[in-house]
């Protein structure tokens, strides 16, 4: 049995906020941010929520699926900016399109969020647990970003990113690889949520993502190629058998190197992050709809995924499509 995914949906926030936008409200340029990241926009939440993209993400992938709320046996979604503590985004998801009979819960694996979720999904198919999941990406990162430090706010944007997968016995999830570094977890870090005991003495200016840029750097040009290599083995293919890489979206440095390393032009790396800037765990979900929606994706096509970000953590998968 395969864990196949039979359906993709994503929402965007409505405003657009350009390099040239950001330049006039902070020292930016539209030159150093293009120019180092490949990001030219981001789309930015006012009016809507971690859950409001979330569930109009979901409905869209539902009925690129032909799937009814009733059929969903288990909702995920990876997110590191859920609207509340408690409920979860993904139990807001669940009362939203009425899956009464799923059960969900959300998990944090930072920019590898969609791709944890995705293994989960399919540990629970594999063993026969459940038959059909809603998994999704999903993140606000405007309001966890500390907007007057320039080196990180300009890098990031808001949306989400679902995929309908079921058990299928023909096609779907070849191969997974995934991992964690704890000790390598202040390079990337958001330490967000403050105390509110009155005894304890709480730093309230931690509250932002920070980011040792360049420690990031190298560890996702090192680890993730390694990490795809892994499982392309394990799925018995080779680079060149993949039609599709479809990376998180953090840099096109980044993206770049890992083609490079694998020895794998550029042409199958598509990009979202130009528009999108880096959305951590709804990056790959995005563009994997992106890819569906514009008719990428044919039967057969072997489409090799990777997360990688904040923990440390990292996950690749290869799927048959
Ligand atoms: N506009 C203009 N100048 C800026 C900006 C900005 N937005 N941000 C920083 N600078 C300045 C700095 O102040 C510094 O100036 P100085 O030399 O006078 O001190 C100069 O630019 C260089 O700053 P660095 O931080 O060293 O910039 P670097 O060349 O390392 O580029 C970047 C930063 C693009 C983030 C790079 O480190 C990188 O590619 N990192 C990869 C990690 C990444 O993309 N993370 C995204 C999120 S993590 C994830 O999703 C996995």
């Amino acid at each position: 049995m395969k864990t196949r995914i039979i359906g993709t949906g994503s929402c965007l926030p409505k405003t657009v906020v350009t390099n040239d936008d950001l330049s006039k409200i902070m020292d930016t340029s539209d030159e150093w941010i293009s120019s180092r990241t490949g990001i030219k926009e981001r789309h930015l939440a006012v009016e809507e929520t971690t859950a409001s993209m979330s569930i109009e993400a979901a409905k869209r992938a539902m009925e690129n699926a032909n799937v009814q709320a009733q059929e969903i046996d288990l909702i995920i979604v990876g997110t590191v900016s859920a609207d509340f503590v408690t409920p979860s985004c993904a139990c807001e998801v669940q009362a939203a399109i009425g899956a009464d009979s799923a059960v969900a819960f959300d998990i944090n694996a930072a920019c590898s969020g969609f791709m944890f979720a995705l293994n989960i999904a399919d540990a629970y198919i594999r063993a026969g647990v459940y038959r059909t999941a809603l998994i999704l990406g999903a993140e606000t990162l405007s309001k966890i970003i500390d907007w007057e430090d320039r080196s990180t706010c300009v890098l990031f944007g808001d949306g989400a990113g679902a995929a309908v997968v079921r058990a299928d016995e023909t096609c779907g999830l070849l191969a997974f690889d995934q991992g964690s570094d704890g000790k390598k977890g202040e390079v990337l870090a958001c330490p967000g949520r403050t105390n509110n005991n009155p005894l304890v003495k709480t730093d309230r200016t931690l509250r932002y993502v920070h980011m040792d840029g360049q420690e990031v750097y190298k560890f996702a040009v090192t680890t993730v190629p390694a990490s795809l290599q892994k499982t392309i083995e394990k799925a018995g293919l080779t680079a060149a058998d993949i039609d599709y890489f479809a990376l998180h979206q953090a840099n096109i440095r980044i993206i770049q190197s890992v083609s490079k390393r694998l020895h794998v032009s550029d042409d199958k790396f598509p990009i979202s992050l130009d528009h999108c800037g880096n959305i951590s765990a709804a990056s790959v979900p995005i563009l994997l709809d992106e890819m569906n929606r514009k008719g990428l994706l044919k039967p057969g096509m072997k489409v090799a995924l990777s997360g990688f970000g904040g923990g440390l953590t990292w996950a690749s998968a290869v799927v048959e499509w």
